[in-house]
């Protein structure tokens, strides 16, 4: 009987020329990851900065941080050191610790789970503990919430796009146990009143989490060159978590993310711990088991090879970028940053043309961006990869915004979606 075609496993292997044949030929329509039209996350910091992650990656390819104390100490070496950068770099207080997950969703995952741990010894009357998000929170906190038995109040508005605090303050129940703000949010880009949130966190007693996963890396350093950023990390009391992406703008390999604690002692509820089975004592922070020690390793080579100054040049590189697209746009007139964002991430956004078409328009010329749904709009991720793509960016934009204007481009397709 011929076997149905989701079971087919070939019995003898291939040499590896045939095997690269075969890659390439699965690849073929890939687009490069590092490719400078890439505006939708590629994180790139230079061809040096890829080396560097790629190297320590391969080094540690096959190590477990699962085994770290027993097997790779370097392991554990590294991710204290990964640690204590990103706390410094964070304003975190003596007695805060964290650890690396692998991704933002993990490291929210674990806020959740630690958070609704928290409440159980700090808030014993709840029994149905609800968090609340504001509207423009990642998903990774519905899908947190779901695996942790939590529920979900999320915002329906953003006033001056970004979080509504009223609302937040509004809703806090008896069941609430936690807060979330974002430093900055994905789909808006500009940072959440996280000092407001935070003070309601404190006057109501709720753990309050800040999504920093993309401007973890980013902010830090926008401050230190000057500019105007809303405090949003571990120096505004009543900020009890943060998360911040290693994979995203500390540009390590992918699988790599923190979450960090102001009070290491919460650590407690964030660990699982079991001895049910006859294997003995099974203990992990994260809710993965086996951590690849390539992406550990990879997210310290990166922080060291780099140094604070190296993130700011990039961020200064990045920041110039923005500025130039911010002008350009301007003076196009069509299509215009939605608010003046704090990061490296940018809206794009028109009160005239249909978004959709220009999106369309756009990607006809092998742009690449993430969409924006409410409103209609795009999301841009600037990086080191961009510093000499601005001028074609804006030459694209006009020439599609003027068909979208003129009727000659109207839009094919629908709704925005985010599918892995
Ligand atoms: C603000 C924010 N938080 C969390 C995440 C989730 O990160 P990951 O995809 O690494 O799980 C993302 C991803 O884009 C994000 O933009």
């Amino acid at each position: 009987m011929a076997k149905s075609s989701n079971r087919q496993f070939p019995e003898a292997g291939l040499e590896i020329g045939a095997l690269r044949a075969e890659m390439d030929a699965l690849a073929a329509d890939d687009r490069r990851w590092d490719d400078p039209r890439n505006l939708k996350a590629s994180y790139w910091a230079g061809a040096d900065v890829v080396a560097v992650a790629r190297e320590a990656y391969d080094r540690h390819i096959g190590d477990n941080a699962i085994y770290g104390a027993s097997m790779f100490p370097s392991l554990v070496r590294y991710e204290a050191q990964v640690v204590a950068m990103a706390l410094d770099m964070l304003e975190a207080p003596e007695g805060a610790g964290g650890g690396i997950t692998t991704g933002g969703t993990e490291s929210i995952l674990m806020a959740v789970r630690t958070a609704r741990d928290w409440a159980r010894e700090h808030r014993p009357q709840v029994a149905r503990p609800e968090l609340i998000l504001p509207e423009t929170a990642h998903p990774a906190f519905e899908k947190a919430a779901l695996l942790v038995g939590v529920s979900v109040r999320r915002m329906s508005r953003s006033p001056g796009y970004r979080a509504d605090v009223e609302a937040m303050a509004a809703a806090i129940g008896d069941q609430t146990i936690m807060l979330v703000g974002s430093a900055p949010p994905y789909p808006y880009a500009l940072v959440d009143p996280i000092d407001r949130i935070a003070a309601l966190a404190q006057k109501h007693g709720l753990w309050m989490h800040v999504d920093a996963c993309v401007g973890g890396f980013v902010l830090p350093f926008v401050r230190e060159l000057g500019h105007p950023v809303p405090p949003f990390d571990f120096a505004v009391p009543g900020v009890m978590s943060i998360s911040a992406d290693l994979h995203k703008f500390g540009y390590s390999g992918r699988g790599a993310s923190l979450l960090l604690l102001r009070d290491k002692a919460n650590e407690r509820h964030q660990r699982f711990s079991s001895d049910a089975w006859p294997s003995g004592t099974y203990s992990t922070l994260n809710f993965g088991g086996s951590r690849n020690g390539g992406a550990i390793a990879s997210s310290w080579a990166v922080m060291r090879y780099l140094g604070r100054s190296g993130y700011r040049s990039r961020v200064a590189g990045i920041l110039n970028t923005k500025a130039k697209l911010a002008r350009g746009l301007a003076a196009g007139g069509r299509l215009a940053l939605m608010g003046e964002p704090e990061g490296a991430h940018v809206s794009i956004v028109s009160d005239r043309l249909d978004m959709i078409a220009v999106a369309e328009g756009m990607e006809v010329r092998s742009w690449m961006f993430g969409r924006l749904q409410r409103p209609p709009g795009l999301v841009v991720i600037l990086t080191p990869r961009h510093t000499d793509i601005v001028e074609s960016l804006l030459a694209d934009f006009d020439a599609v915004s003027r068909d979208v204007e003129s009727g000659r481009r109207i839009a094919a397709g629908g709704a925005a979606v985010y599918v892995g």
